[in-house]
């Protein structure tokens, strides 16, 4: 046990829209690793600058910064640099995840099925509306390019609030495109590795008891019911298991992570996301479905702990 030597320092807070969530899932895992024997200790970041000079104090970083700096690669890669252990996925893997665009690009080059969806390129508001009602249609949802958490996801049903939804999300989080909206089944499948060989854990359905699984149905508890595992037929199961498998091998995820789909309601699949630092709060899918399969939070964090370990093999010390 090896890793019960090192120090590990959870990074926690940051800078981004999700802040709030990461200081949750950090202390979560916190715990975790206390209850587990390592020594863990929490960093909770308020500037980047902090980042460096607490490596001193750390041998290994199990990062808990969601959104931002922590899921896009761009913290990995200073790792990365620095040789300094890590857990969870490549800075490639993360880079094109949190990009949906480049990820949906993927997915689709794979036969792995997306909402269709329009990019918005700068032109005019009224050339941009016409576009998207030839192209995608009433109801569509408009999206940030890089976001989580559901932030500036806004879903559009009469072709008069387009405009105002894009400009709003645009002003709050910048690039954004327009999908197709999904009308169906709201599914997350977890992903973990597990005797050494990344799999998809059992589904979890979400029924929010809002619009759709918003920020506030996400970490609200009690706004979300949530079926573990999902009620689908086997075959159906198995076939979202091996999408969600293979998107995040498409990405070039490694470990963990949670993809999102939508399963319409002619049954057919439709990828939203994979996430590279899934949440870990008391509400958060990932945890849940790691239950659902027999692994409790504790041997979870233990697992994505245990990721660290191909880093160190991929990065030369
Ligand atoms: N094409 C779609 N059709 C229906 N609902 C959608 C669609 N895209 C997103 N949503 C809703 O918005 C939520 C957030 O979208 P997602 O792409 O997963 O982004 P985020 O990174 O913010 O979680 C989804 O969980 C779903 O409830
Ligand atoms: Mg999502």
């Amino acid at each position: 046990m090896e890793l019960k030597r090192k120090k590990i320092g959870i990074l926690m807070g940051g800078l981004s829209a999700e802040r709030e969530v990461s200081l949750r899932s950090g202390h979560n895992v916190y715990e975790a690793l206390l209850r587990k024997g390592y020594k863990a200790t929490k960093i909770q970041l308020d500037s980047t600058d902090q980042i460096v000079p607490n490596l001193g104090k750390i041998d290994i970083v199990f990062s808990c910064l969601h959104g931002g700096i922590g899921e896009d690669g761009t913290l990995h890669a200073l790792f990365d640099i620095l040789k300094f252990p890590y857990v969870g996925s490549s800075v490639l893997a993360c880079a094109l995840a949190m990009n949906k665009l480049q990820a949906k690009r993927i997915f689709n080059s794979q036969g792995l099925r997306t909402a269709p969806w329009v990019e918005y390129q700068g032109q005019s508001w009224d050339e941009w509306k016409v576009h998207v009602l030839d192209e995608i249609k009433i109801p569509c949802v408009v999206k940030p390019i890089a976001e989580g958490s559901s932030l500036g996801v806004r879903i559009v049903r009469d072709e008069n609030k387009l405009i105002e939804a894009c400009q709003a999300t645009q002003s709050e989080y910048g690039d954004f495109f327009v999908e197709k909206f999904i009308p169906g089944k709201e599914i997350t499948a977890g992903v973990l590795r597990i005797d050494g060989e990344d799999k998809a854990l059992p589904l979890i359905e979400l029924r929010p008891q809002r619009e759709f699984y918003d920020y506030i149905a996400k970490y609200t508890p009690g706004m979300t019911e949530f079926i573990v595992p999902a009620n689908l037929d086997v075959k159906k199961t198995m076939q979202i298991q091996e999408m969600c498998l293979r998107a995040h091998q498409a990405l070039g995820c490694f470990g963990f992570s949670r993809v999102d789909l939508r399963l319409a309601e002619d049954s057919e699949p439709y990828l939203l996301e994979v996430n590279t630092l899934p949440g870990m709060t008391d509400t958060s899918d990932l945890p849940m479905a790691a239950k659902a399969a027999g692994i409790e939070f504790d041997e979870l964090v233990e697992k994505m702990l245990y990721t660290e370990r191909w880093n160190a093999r991929r990065v030369t010390r």
